[in-house]
């Protein structure tokens, strides 16, 4: 008697997997729209539909002796969403948590660039408290390369994600020119995800970011929280658009027509606010994509009236070290730096560590 009521229950137990199964399938499917606005922890799901070519870029002047770069650029900017491969949903403790996070890091790390997340784990990117404030870290990427050595390096991202839970990609070229797309879809993502984070560090896998010194400047900001406008970097200005088509940074007129770009942070390492992020990811729906992704910014930041500030602390073409004898890796240059520009991992493991040696004074340069 027994075993049989045994095999009748999981027999019912079995169906009825199947029907709720079935049933979240075809929920999946039919409503894309409701599943999306659940939010919480279930990831993302969106619809995509494959973004095409735009042929008119082709009656563009000049268009025809253009570098494939240069056309790729005119042939695709108006494509603004891709899938996502990998995504952290619950990154910081969902939408309505994400405030808890006082400083996000949202790193452009390429997938080729494993040595330099690695090293970035373990120095300035740890996840961590610091001075009572959670920091948090995401790297941010693309897909690269074709065949196999494509499927090679998502396979790295993967298990990577799945160590630390800390990548974002999505399923489009990881170029230079593809850059500001990546910061868009970063911010769209961030706008789902984590849009009451106070402050955010944005900035190139390679560069030595004193988090720590950071985290005291922001919270310098007595009365911001996150909540009102704060961008802050090494700012140029008066910069010209490079018309010069052989140029890694041409824009064509077709692009941007002025003769120079508002103010903005060099891409290198820059701060804001949660808030001034949402700004800017708002403004951008109405400026087709410029393949300079922090000259964007900018212009973003232009249309919504705002101006970014110079912060003497962020150092994206180096510290200029003078004299003889001088070891511009001494950690007493970097004591007081928020961001130094490129850095090899070994430098930085070293730096990371000297830096927080509390004797550390300047003119002891001898240890
Ligand atoms: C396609 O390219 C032409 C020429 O650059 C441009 O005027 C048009 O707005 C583009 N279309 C889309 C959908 O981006
Ligand atoms: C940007 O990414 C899209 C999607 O992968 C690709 O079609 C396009 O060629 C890329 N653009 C550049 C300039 O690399
Ligand atoms: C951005 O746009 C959304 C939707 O239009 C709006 O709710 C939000 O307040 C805007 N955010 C900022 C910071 O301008």
């Amino acid at each position: 008697m027994r075993p049989r009521v045994c095999v009748i229950t999981s027999l019912m137990v079995v169906t009825l997997l199947i029907i709720l199964l079935y049933q979240s399938e075809s929920f999946k499917d039919s409503d894309l729209t409701h599943l999306q606005s659940l939010g919480g922890s279930s990831p993302h799901v969106h619809s995509f539909q494959k973004c095409e070519k735009n042929m008119s870029a082709e009656q563009v002047k000049d268009f025809n002796s253009y570098p494939p770069i240069a056309k790729d650029v005119l042939y695709y900017r108006h494509c603004r969403h891709f899938p996502m491969l990998l995504d952290i949903p619950d990154k910081c403790g969902g939408a309505h948590g994400s405030s808890d996070v006082f400083l996000l890091l949202v790193i452009k790390s390429p997938a080729v660039n494993y040595d330099r997340r690695e090293v970035l784990r373990k120095t300035w990117a740890e996840e961590r408290l610091s001075n009572g404030k959670w920091i948090r870290r995401v790297f941010i990427s693309g897909t690269m390369s074709t065949g196999h050595e494509k499927k090679r390096l998502n396979k790295l991202l993967q298990l990577e994600k799945r160590k630390y839970n800390d990548i974002l990609q999505w399923d489009f070229k990881d170029t230079f020119s593809n850059l500001t797309l990546k910061q868009m879809l970063f911010l769209e993502w961030m706008e789902r995800n984590c849009p009451h984070t106070q402050f955010l560090f944005n900035g190139d896998d390679d560069v030595f970011a004193s988090t720590d010194n950071m985290v005291v400047y922001l919270q310098g900001f007595k009365r911001n929280s996150g909540k009102k406008h704060l961008f802050a970097g090494h700012v140029m200005y008066n910069l010209d658009p490079i018309r010069d088509p052989q140029s890694r940074y041409f824009v064509p007129e077709e692009l941007f027509r002025p003769s120079v770009y508002p103010p903005y942070c060099s891409g290198g390492g820059f701060l804001l606010s949660g808030y001034t992020a949402m700004v800017i990811f708002n403004k951008s729906h109405s400026i087709p994509l410029l393949p300079i992704d922090d000259a964007y910014m900018g212009m973003c930041l232009a249309e919504a009236g705002l101006s970014p500030e110079h912060h003497i602390g962020v150092r994206p073409f180096g510290l200029q070290v003078k004299g003889r004898n001088v070891d511009e890796l001494e950690p007493c240059f970097y004591k007081e730096m928020l961001v130094v520009h490129r850095m090899l991992s070994a430098d930085m493991y070293t730096m990371w560590h000297r830096i927080q040696d509390p004797d550390l004074k300047s003119g002891a340069s001898h240890r």
